[in-house]
């Protein structure tokens, strides 16, 4: 089976790649696998990740912005790929309300170039290979917008995005959910909450908790701190998605969650904790004493809450990971690696 995967040199694209080539058996055709990354590499990607994977004959990287609408026409011409999972994004809401272009121009015109070279690849299949293609939009639960105290997103949730970020997620969504309706391109589409796990970039808030808790620096957290988040370990996330892939219906979409609700205040808090046992501060104390409040992010959703109950009935996915266990690893994998890059 040949994937072509776009910001595969991402947080979660490194992670996907890996799943696939240490186990093809996770899509539904067990044959060989091929993968084709098509990412610019903006500051986002993983160059320490992406290296290992150098020498695997099963991978390549190439180079392509997508909002270069004919370079990835040539990526789907020359690999001629059985699915796409689409990664590639702007994807950290801050860099998004300071500069909302880049935002735009990738996530929703990038996404735009995409869907139209899979619709040219889709035409000129036939037979098996067409009936077996699909397109895999890889969204976010913050396109739903924000709840308050109760209640959860479902997938019949009504798109209501707030950031520059979440905007343009939706658009893009709503530009593959179109491509189906219109030209019965087969996407499918998936909704993930926030994901963690290694080599996560600092900008996001788990690593910014252990690198400023580390580095002995403030760890700023928003407004009062109450703002909740759904907390999803990232190979939980990738299981889900190549089952979407895989076994999820075309012009259907999926919610990915794992029900692991936390404060930012408490998980920063959690965090500080873990850390306070596994490498006490050297002039005593916690390091949640470093905790400091900084004014809020302007338009900053309350909170998110997945319902996953659909991925779980229809096509039998669970995490497979306790969020304790999984944060606990996450913050010794940050402990135990040279973390220079990310600072
Ligand atoms: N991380 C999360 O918590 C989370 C949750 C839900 C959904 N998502 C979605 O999952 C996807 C991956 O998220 P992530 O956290 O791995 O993102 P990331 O920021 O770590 O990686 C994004 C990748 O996209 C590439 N990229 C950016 N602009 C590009 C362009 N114009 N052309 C080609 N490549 C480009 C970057 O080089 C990078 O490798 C995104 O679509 C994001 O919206 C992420």
């Amino acid at each position: 089976m040949k994937i072509l995967i776009t910001g595969g040199a991402g947080f979660i694209g490194n992670h996907c790649i890996r799943a696939l080539l240490s186990n093809p058996a996770v899509l539904a055709d067990k044959g060989l696998i091929a993968i084709l990354n098509v990412d610019s590499l903006t500051y986002a990607a993983n160059a320490r990740e992406q290296a290992t994977l150098a020498n695997d004959p099963r991978y390549r990287l190439a180079k392509v912005d997508l909002r270069d609408a004919a370079a990835v026409q040539t990526q789907f011409a020359e690999f001629q790929p059985d699915a796409v999972i689409h990664l590639a994004a702007e994807s950290h809401v801050d860099r998004s309300i300071a500069g909302p272009g880049t935002s735009v121009q990738t996530n929703i015109i990038g996404s735009f170039n995409l869907l139209e070279a899979a619709r040219a690849h889709y035409a000129s299949l036939d037979g098996p290979a067409r009936a077996a293609f699909r397109v895999l939009q890889v969204s976010t639960d913050e396109v739903y917008g924000s709840l308050a105290d109760g209640g959860s997103f479902s997938e019949s949730s009504p798109y209501a995005p707030n950031s520059p970020y979440s905007a343009s997620k939706a658009a893009a969504d709503h530009l593959a959910q179109a491509w189906h309706a219109t030209y019965g391109l087969p996407v499918i589409t998936a909704h993930a909450s926030n994901n963690f796990g290694p080599f996560q970039h600092a900008e996001k808030l788990i690593p910014k908790v252990i690198l400023n808790a580390l580095s002995g620096r403030a760890i700023p957290i928003y407004g009062d701190g109450l703002n909740t988040r759904d907390w999803l370990y990232v190979d939980d996330c990738v299981a889900a998605l190549l089952l979407a892939l895989s076994r999820g219906r075309p012009g259907e979409r999926y919610n990915i969650g794992a029900a692991n609700e936390w404060t930012n205040l408490e998980l920063a808090k959690r965090i500080c904790g873990i850390l306070d046992t596994l490498k006490p501060r050297s002039q005593g104390g916690s390091y949640a004493e470093q905790i400091e409040f900084v004014d809020d992010r302007p338009g900053h959703d309350f909170r998110y809450a997945i319902d996953a109950s659909k991925i779980r009935n229809d096509l039998g996915w669970a995490p497979r990971h306790t969020f304790d266990a999984a944060l606990r690893s996450t913050i010794k994998w940050y402990l135990d690696s040279d973390t220079t890059p990310l600072l």
